[in-house]
């Protein structure tokens, strides 16, 4: 996949001058935002692009034949087609824009689920998901009367066990479901892997991205999975606005799951027939400025170059876990710095004694954005991890080793508010 570099070397401070809110101050500090897991912020650029469509050619798009309704539509347009080059996907074709990712899943378990999952067959996911890739298929599960199956971690609790996997195959499940990095770990799931053996056993496979997409570069075709979701507010785009990748002939079977205006091609009193692929399951008038503010985000990531953010963020989380396992009673979870190919920026972390959202107010008063709770991944928090919360630093392209510092200060100053050690 080619990528365009117009940085010759990877300059942070030239990209931080792109966010505003970067050089803004949190409680009367510098703002330190390591909240990158839950949602990035936004360069001039993405700003720029959505006040300039409602400043200038704000217009239904797909309707109207005068010139502004024709350049917002060519420009939603073009941001999907952006998207299927950003993913390697065949074409614009096999692009839904949802409202985030956990709508595209859920567009996958009520539309392909609804239709395919019949009483007594088996869904696969892993120990290891967000909310939004398991709360779906266990309701799909009950309705349709199926069974939803786990991938366990294997020992390190840090990694999906492989022989689990193959267990599980044996059942022959209908449909694997697989967090392609993990929100609370940072593992790197080798879906590429997932998705042969899965579909050696005849399984349709579903790769949540929301994790990978903003972080490294993705080649949906390369992985071979048949849906692919992503969410672009984690990716420097604006909220409201993500995306299903399908396989075009999965897809093309597919009924749609919303409906109404814009995702048919004719209608009558008694039938109605459906519009192309993508627009069949985009059911009236969509996000049009975030689907353009979303294509801008693309063209300021591409300019950057994927494999430079990940390379930036590999440096970055080296530096933090070293950092972080130099400090007594902290205790970090994931794989550690040796791993850091198999390991994105996301460090979830527990300071003995200390309640996960004492160690964020301390945080917060020294102006660092972090986060604290179960990630909405309880079961993997609870019962996996044995924790009640955790605390999670999450790095991003404009994050920099300083940042780290004043993390690792403030960890400090939590041992000494709360008396530990
Ligand atoms: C791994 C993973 N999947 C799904 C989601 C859900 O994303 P969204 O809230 O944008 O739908 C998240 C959000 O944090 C995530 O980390």
């Amino acid at each position: 996949m080619k990528q365009d570099n117009m940085h010759e070397t990877f300059d942070v401070e030239r990209i931080r001058s792109d966010f505003p809110i970067l050089s803004t101050k949190m409680n009367g500090k510098p703002l330190v935002y390591l909240d990158n897991a839950a949602t990035s912020q936004k360069p001039n650029q993405v700003i720029e692009s959505i006040s300039n469509y409602y400043r200038t050619y704000n217009a239904n798009i797909h309707r109207g034949i005068y010139a502004i309704a024709v350049e917002a539509t060519d420009a939603y347009v073009d941001s999907k087609v952006k998207l299927a080059k950003l993913v390697n996907a065949k074409g614009m074709e096999e692009i839904i824009y949802t409202r985030n990712t956990t709508e595209a899943i859920n567009i996958v378990a009520l539309g392909w689920g609804g239709a395919n999952i019949k009483q007594g067959d088996h869904i696969l996911i892993t120990q290891m998901e967000h909310h939004s890739n398991l709360v779906p298929w266990m309701l799909l599960a009950r309705r349709n009367g199926a069974v939803l199956d786990y991938v366990k971690l294997d020992e390190s609790k840090s990694m999906l066990d492989m022989q689990s996997l193959e267990e599980q195959l044996e059942n022959e499940p209908k449909i694997v479901a697989v967090t392609h990095v993990s929100n609370v770990l940072g593992t790197i799931n080798d879906v590429k892997h997932i998705t042969r053996k899965a579909h050696d056993h005849g399984a349709v496979v579903l790769v949540d991205g929301a994790q990978s997409a903003p972080h490294m570069q993705v080649d949906v075709q390369d992985i071979g999975c048949d849906f692919f979701t992503l969410s672009s507010h984690k990716m420097l785009g604006p909220t409201g606005i993500g995306a299903l990748y399908g396989k075009f002939d999965i897809l093309d079977k597919m009924d749609p799951v919303l409906s109404g205006g814009d995702m048919i091609k004719s209608v009558t009193f008694s039938d109605v027939t459906w519009n192309d692929l993508p627009w069949k399951f985009e059911a009236g008038t969509p996000d049009i400025a975030g689907g353009i503010g979303f294509g801008a985000a693309i063209d300021y990531l591409n300019g950057i170059g994927m494999k430079s953010i990940r390379d930036h963020e590999k440096k970055i989380t080296k530096y933090a876990l070293e950092k972080l396992s130099g400090i007594k009673h902290l205790k970090t979870y994931g794989l550690g710095k040796e791993d850091l190919e198999r390991r994105g920026g996301v460090i979830s972390f527990s300071i003995d004694k200390v309640h996960p959202h004492d160690v964020s107010q301390v945080f917060d008063s020294e102006g660092i954005a972090i986060r604290a709770g179960h990630h909405c991944a309880m079961p993997l928090v609870e019962e996996i991890l044995g924790e009640s919360a955790v605390s999670r630093i999450s790095f991003y392209l404009y994050n920099k080793e300083s940042e780290v510092d004043r993390a690792a200060q403030a960890v400090e100053l939590v041992k000494k508010t709360f008396k530990v050690g």
